[in-house]
C-alpha cells in the first residue's frame, strides 16, 4: 500500500478526517483496544474543523481513496473554537518553554489531534504525517505543543520518539486522568 502524505486539499479530506475521528473516539472503541492501540477525546464540530483547515490545512496521508491518518493544525485563533480544549489553552497561558511565556507568543500552535487508520498503524504513518507538518508549518513556527492523556502509552511513546518532549503534567481531577503537555521544538 503506497501511503502519500500531503496538506489537507479538498472539504471531502475534511470529512474523512471526521469519520476516521468518530471511530476513534474514546466513547467508541472498546476499552482492550483503547488500552493497546489507544483513542481521540475531541470531536469536532464539522464546521469548525472546515475552518480550521481553510486557515490552515492540516497534514495526512493517504493511500488511494483512503485516509491512512492525519495531525491536526490547530492556530491559536481557533482556541474559543473547540470548547473541551478552552481549559488546555488557559494552562498554556500560565507557562514556559525555554524561559519564555507560551502567552503572548504568536510563534506556536497546537497539534489538536492526531489518529492513525488501523490498517496503517506500526507502519511509520504517524512519522510521516508529523513530518509534513513540520515541512509545511516549521518556516512560520518555533515549536507544536499538544496534550497526551498517559493512558493512552502508544501515542505517549510515538511522540517522544518523534521528537516531542514533556513540558508540564498534570491530574485532570474530573476523570482522574494525569495528562502530559509535549512540546516538538523546532529551531
Ligand atoms: C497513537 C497512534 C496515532 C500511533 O500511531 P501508530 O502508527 O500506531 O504508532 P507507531 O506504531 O509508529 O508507534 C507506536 C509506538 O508505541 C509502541 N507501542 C505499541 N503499543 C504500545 C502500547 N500498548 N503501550 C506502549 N507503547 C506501545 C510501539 O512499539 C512504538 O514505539 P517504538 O517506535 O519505540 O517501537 C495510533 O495508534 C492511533 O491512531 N491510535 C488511536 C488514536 C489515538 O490514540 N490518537 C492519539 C491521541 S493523543
Amino acid at each position: 500500500m503506497t501511503v502519500e502524505y500531503t496538506l489537507v486539499r479538498a472539504p471531502h479530506d475534511v470529512e474523512q478526517i471526521l469519520a476516521l475521528q468518530a471511530e476513534n473516539h474514546r466513547d467508541t472503541v472498546d476499552p482492550e483496544t483503547a488500552q493497546r492501540e489507544g483513542f481521540t477525546s475531541v470531536r469536532h464540530e464539522p464546521s469548525v474543523l472546515h475552518a480550521m483547515n481553510r486557515a490552515y490545512p492540516s497534514a495526512i496521508a493517504v493511500s488511494g481513496d483512503v485516509l491512512a491518518g492525519y495531525c491536526l493544525m490547530m492556530a491559536q485563533q481557533f482556541r474559543h473554537a473547540v470548547p473541551i480544549l478552552e481549559p488546555m489553552f488557559s494552562l498554556f497561558d500560565r507557562l514556559e518553554w525555554r524561559g519564555e511565556p507560551l502567552a503572548g507568543n504568536p510563534r506556536w500552535f497546537v497539534m489538536g489531534q492526531v489518529c492513525v487508520a488501523r490498517a496503517f498503524r506500526g507502519q511509520g504513518v504517524f512519522d510521516g504525517v508529523y513530518h509534513k507538518l513540520r515541512d509545511a508549518y516549521a518556516p512560520q513556527f518555533d515549536f507544536v505543543l499538544t496534550e497526551i492523556s498517559q493512558r493512552n502509552t502508544r501515542s505517549m511513546r510515538a511522540h517522544q520518539r518523534v521528537g516531542f518532549e514533556t513540558l508540564h503534567v498534570y491530574r485532570d481531577p474530573a476523570a482522574d486522568e494525569m495528562w502530559e503537555v509535549v512540546v516538538w521544538d523546532w529551531r
